[in-house]
């Protein structure tokens, strides 16, 4: 168990802390999964903290609070901030992306592949939200542990043995309120992340129940209940977890009644409590950049400058050049913490000085450390999507449930599963504003999400120096051993395609909408990987701000977060992986803000 459980909390000081433009001891920058958590911790262990969010608080929004209005909240513009995305540098493949997107003179948005001569090209649409909480407000809260081999590889590139898997599931623990598994004593039950199983019906004559046990029968699983493997513990502390393929049950950061949990109600119980942790929090704070000074020893972050009003970044569908807004500086006397998310952290060190220096140089910003890692080595899983029409509306079909598959060219460390496909009756067919397109009560679907893609050419560089500005994201899909990558990918499509397949008459057959779009069913593996290819779209982007060894010139961090070349300076969200962690990207970040935490305390 970790010493520091028993820290202190009744240092408090909460009255001088509050103040304004006081001098705190740690400003955190973004109340995602990694900073929220992390000023919320520093608060309850008694340090006096400011955190900056550049959104407002939409805590009290049923978009957000119950999480399954998660498509409703995704596209809520008092949370949303629009980014546009490449896949790739060729744009002619680009523009052939089902659901590109254009700007039309009225403003509105053009998704599609005909538009208008008028309108103007934008891209890819890649969600973020720009609110107290983070994406953490919209995303659909699968929580899924990673596999061992993303961790232990951390500390193989470090030599920093605190990141062996063993040790995080110590952070895991800490930090989670394993509500669905009440009795089992490999799991927390006292942190702030409460944990649900999403719930698919299986009472009899469900559809719900038939389709999982068709899908259980494709994988040779029948000796066991559809019951029993819908509430399986896919993050079950278990030497052989990574090798074990079949149906879990898929968690969700959300209470028994679906209420959202994590960063905005830690952040609002750390705010509201009696013990008045000193955390002060300062919405609409567009941070721009960090300030420094210069001790002998080299340039240390000292506070950060930002920008106070509402709807300050353009990303944000309410953004107006002229809005007013005043320029503040606030200072820390411990450390700058910046947690802004994948796009935006990288961003903030550029503005700041740290990066590849040509890029700096280019806009004028005076050099602070020339870390050519900035904004580079980004990557995302890939995924995609089988959905397909049943012969009747489906009934009493549920929640979704994970099927979890080894493909054929998994080549993880002894072939760990390598698909996580979700499957139910819905339509995800990835991100365009409006999504998502439903089909209606007859839609059953298994969305694919390929773990560790090989490809780690994305990346993230400034188009001005104005912070208010969108970075120009490149993600550079398939960059490396495409073939290979897209062979599991459909490893993972043939497998649901042949389970719905053998669902009783009357559902099946089914009409497939893609990958092969029916009436077409003999579509080659090489047209499939074709449309999977042009379509594959993303939303667990991270790696833009690495840790990585001393001796990697590209490594943005060291293994304890600290920003390369400046003092008093972390990084602590999504971009600090060195690569993406398994399947879903949320709940490794709050482990690895639990684990900041830590460091940080352990450097007093
Ligand atoms: C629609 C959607 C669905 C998703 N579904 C899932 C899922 O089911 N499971 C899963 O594991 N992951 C999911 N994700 C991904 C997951 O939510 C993110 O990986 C995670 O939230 C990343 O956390 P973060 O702390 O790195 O950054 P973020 O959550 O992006 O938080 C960054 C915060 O910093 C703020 N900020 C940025 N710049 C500044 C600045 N200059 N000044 C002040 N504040 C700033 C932003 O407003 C934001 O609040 C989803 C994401 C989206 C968008
Ligand atoms: C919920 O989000 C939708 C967009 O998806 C928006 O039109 C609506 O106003 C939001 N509801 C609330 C209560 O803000
Ligand atoms: C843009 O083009 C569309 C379709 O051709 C047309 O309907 C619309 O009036 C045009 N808008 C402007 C402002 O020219
Ligand atoms: C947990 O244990 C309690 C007390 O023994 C028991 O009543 C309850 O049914 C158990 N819950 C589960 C989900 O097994
Ligand atoms: C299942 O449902 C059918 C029809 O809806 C009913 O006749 C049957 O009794 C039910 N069986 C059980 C075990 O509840
Ligand atoms: C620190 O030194 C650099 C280089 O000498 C200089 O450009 C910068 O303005 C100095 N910063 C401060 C805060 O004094
Ligand atoms: C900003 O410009 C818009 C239109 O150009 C105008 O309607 C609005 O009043 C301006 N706002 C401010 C704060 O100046
Ligand atoms: C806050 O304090 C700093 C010095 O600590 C000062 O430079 C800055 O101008 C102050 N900001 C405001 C908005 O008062
Ligand atoms: C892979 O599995 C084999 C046999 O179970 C074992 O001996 C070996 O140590 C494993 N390799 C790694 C890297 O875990
Ligand atoms: C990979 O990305 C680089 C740019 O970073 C580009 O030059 C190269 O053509 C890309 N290769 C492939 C196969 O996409
Ligand atoms: C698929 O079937 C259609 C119609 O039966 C046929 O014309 C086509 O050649 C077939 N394609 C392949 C790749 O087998």
């Amino acid at each position: 168990m970790f010493p520091l459980a028993l820290l202190p909390l009744a240092l408090a000081l909460s009255a001088t802390a509050r103040a304004a433009n006081a001098t705190y001891e740690y400003i955190v920058v973004g109340s995602g999964p990694g900073g929220g958590p992390l000023a919320a911790k520093l608060a309850r262990a008694g340090h006096s903290v400011l955190l900056l969010e550049a959104g407002d608080d939409q805590g009290d929004n049923p978009n957000i609070t119950q999480i399954l209005n998660f498509n409703k909240a995704g596209n809520d513009p008092k949370t949303r901030w629009d980014f546009f995305v490449k896949h790739s540098d060729d744009l002619e493949r680009e523009r052939k992306f089902e659901h590109y997107v254009w700007r039309q003179p009225d403003g509105s948005f053009y998704v599609g592949r005909s538009p208008p001569s008028n309108a103007t090209e934008l891209g890819i649409y890649y969600p973020r939200a720009g609110t107290l909480g983070g994406c953490a407000m919209h995303n659909a809260g699968v929580s899924a542990n990673p596999p061992d081999a993303d961790w232990d590889h951390i500390a193989e590139i470090t030599g920093d043995d605190s990141w062996r898997a063993e040790k995080m599931r110590e952070h895991l623990v800490s930090l989670e309120n394993a509500a669905y598994a009440p009795n089992d004593t490999t799991h927390g039950h006292s942190g702030y992340l409460t944990l649900t199983q999403a719930k698919v019906n299986m009472g009899n004559g469900s559809d719900g129940g038939t389709m999982v046990q068709v899908m259980a029968d494709a994988m040779g699983l029948g000796g066991v209940s559809p019951q029993q493997l819908v509430t399986r513990d896919m993050n079950a502390k278990d030497p052989n977890r990574d090798m074990k393929t079949g149906i879990f049950g898929q968690l969700r950061h959300a209470d028994a009644q679906g209420r959202r949990v994590g960063t905005n109600t830690y952040i609002r119980a750390t705010l509201q409590d009696p013990a008045q942790y000193p955390l002060t929090v300062s919405l609409n704070s567009l941070v721009t950049k960090v300030l420094f000074s210069n001790s002998t020893t080299g340039p240390t972050a000292v506070g950060v400058e930002y920008l106070e009003g509402a709807s300050l970044y353009s990303a944000d569908p309410r953004f107006a050049k002229n809005a007013t807004r005043q320029v503040k500086q606030v200072t820390a006397s411990r450390e700058i913490i910046i947690a802004g998310g994948v796009f935006n952290s990288p961003q903030i060190l550029k503005l700041s000085g740290i990066g590849p220096a040509e890029e700096l140089k280019k806009f004028d910003i005076p050099v602070v450390v020339d870390s050519p890692g900035v904004g580079a080595r980004m990557a995302d899983n890939y995924e995609t999507s089988i959905i397909g029409l049943a012969s009747r509306d489906l009934n009493n079909v549920g929640g979704t449930y994970a099927v979890m598959l080894k493909s054929t060219t998994a080549t993880t460390t002894n072939s760990t599963r390598d698909l996580y496909l979700f499957c139910g009756a819905f339509s995800f067919e990835g991100y365009w504003p409006g999504f998502p397109t439903e089909y209606g009560k007859s839609e059953y679907e298994c969305a694919v999400v390929h773990m560790g893609p090989h490809s780690q050419a994305g990346t993230v560089t400034l188009r001005s120096s104005d912070p208010r500005d969108m970075p120009e994201i490149n993600f550079r899909f398939y960059n490396q051993t495409e073939e290979a990558d897209l062979t599991a990918i459909l490893d993972g499509i043939k497998h649901a395609r042949s389970a719905f397949a053998t669902a009783p008459d009357g559902i099946a057959p089914f009409k497939e909408l893609h990958p092969c779009k029916s009436p077409k069913t003999n579509c080659t593996e090489a047209e499939q990987k074709e449309w999977i290819k042009l379509n594959t779209y993303s939303h667990h982007a991270t790696s833009s701000c690495q840790i990585g060894g001393d001796a990697d010139k590209m490594a943005v961090l060291d293994s304890k977060f600290r920003v390369r070349g400046v003092k008093n300076l972390r990084v602590v969200d999504a971009s600090a992986f060195p690569r993406v962690p398994g399947a879903f990207p949320v709940l490794p970040t709050f482990m690895l803000s639990e684990k900041a935490f830590r460091d940080i305390l352990a450097d007093l």
